[in-house]
């Protein structure tokens, strides 16, 4: 059955002020999302070992604090790609904002400029790259799934650059669908269309199929080098796990290799992103940025990430969830929460700027 755009079960407000833990979004989403919705965002591939595991295996680090010295207010101020952010943190790139909130994307990016943060858009958006783009303006890239079409894909591209876009994110970790059993048991189907696309999904169609049709197949680097012949537009390579990879990004063009699993939908039982970090780091040698994503649910989380190299952490579900909860207000909560965290991280380890964070405060 086809659910309405943005419905949501009649709910009380949330009490944001109430919320002390991003984690404490999931269950106000389940309960606010239409379940093919839910589903969809919450679901990971095959036995979801991976996504599990993404979460596990950044509370396996431990972290060793520093004394007396000296630290009272951090800064937690960064540059990725050339641009300044408040944050080390962005908001990752996930499909269909629409299933969380009427207003989908838009007010994603409303709550991310305001907070000085990264947002990757989605090529499945439902909000179009001009919608986002006329929001107030903050970090913004594009994130882009190399399409069948290759004319679609080099206009998405030249839409990015009219409407002020910082960076293309190319991800490369979807060539086809992971095998997403809650995915299947609900045959969820795309409620209303895309944002960026002319194709509208049938009644019948599921996601998975959608994007089995629209994603090219059988890609090389050479598709990298091609996409970023296409603008002066830097271009980070996301779903990178193996270090030969990265290397190869580098070698390719990459301004900056992402380290991720998709959280956890694609290939079951590949590595935890926390745990795939640190060999893509020493592969690159600064070569390029690194950024992870894939479970980072706390701020010291983010400081670990940091620690062990990454130059920003990325969340997914956590934002989603929290735009299901309470639409730009939720985004802007659960970003002020993962800064406090990171805040009381740094004072404990003793780090008063980011670039301090290294191997030497993860056990
Ligand atoms: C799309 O990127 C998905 O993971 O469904």
């Amino acid at each position: 059955m086809r659910t309405p755009i943005g419905s949501r079960s009649a709910m009380n407000e949330v009490d944001l002020d109430a919320i002390h833990n991003v984690s404490a979004f999931e269950e106000l989403a389940r309960q606010r999302m239409d379940p093919g919705g839910f589903a969809y965002y919450s679901g990971g591939a095959w036995d979801e070992v991976t996504l599990r595991d993404n979460v596990a295996a950044f509370r396996r680090r431990r972290l060793l604090p520093r004394v007396l010295t000296g630290v009272a207010e951090p800064d937690t101020t960064t540059t990725l790609l050339g641009r300044e952010v408040t944050l080390p943190i962005g908001l990752a790139p996930a499909s269909q904002h629409g299933l969380a909130h009427p207003e989908g994307e838009v007010a994603t990016a409303a709550a991310a400029a305001r907070a000085g943060v990264v947002m990757c858009l989605s090529t499945w958006s439902n909000r179009s790259i001009e919608d986002v783009g006329a929001q107030p303006s903050g970090p913004r890239w594009l994130q882009l799934y190399l399409l069948e079409d290759r004319g679609l894909t080099a206009d998405l591209v030249a839409r990015a650059v009219a409407a002020d876009f910082d960076a293309l994110v190319l991800t490369v970790d979807l060539p086809v669908p992971g095998y997403r059993e809650r995915e299947l048991a609900v045959r969820f189907s795309p409620p209303q269309s895309f944002g960026n696309f002319p194709a509208a999904p049938g009644p019948d169609d599921t996601m998975m199929e959608m994007v089995g049709a629209v994603h090219a197949q059988g890609l090389t680097w050479d598709d990298l080098a091609w996409i970023a012949s296409l603008s002066r537009l830097p271009v980070a390579v996301k779903g990178v796990l193996a270090p030969q990879d990265a290397l190869l990004a580098v070698d390719n063009g990459a301004a900056a290799v992402w380290v991720s699993n998709h959280g956890g939908r694609q290939l079951d039982r590949s590595p935890a992103a926390i745990d795939a970090l640190p060999a893509v780091v020493d592969a690159v040698a600064g070569r390029a940025e690194v950024y992870v994503d894939g479970g980072v649910r706390r701020g010291i989380d983010v400081a670990t990430a940091l620690a062990l190299g990454a130059r920003a952490a990325f969340i997914g579900r956590p934002y989603l969830y929290a735009l299901a909860a309470a639409g730009a207000a939720g985004v802007s909560r659960c970003l002020e929460l993962l800064r406090a965290e990171l805040v009381t991280a740094m004072v404990l380890l003793g780090v008063g700027e980011l670039g301090e964070l290294g191997p030497q405060h993860v056990l």
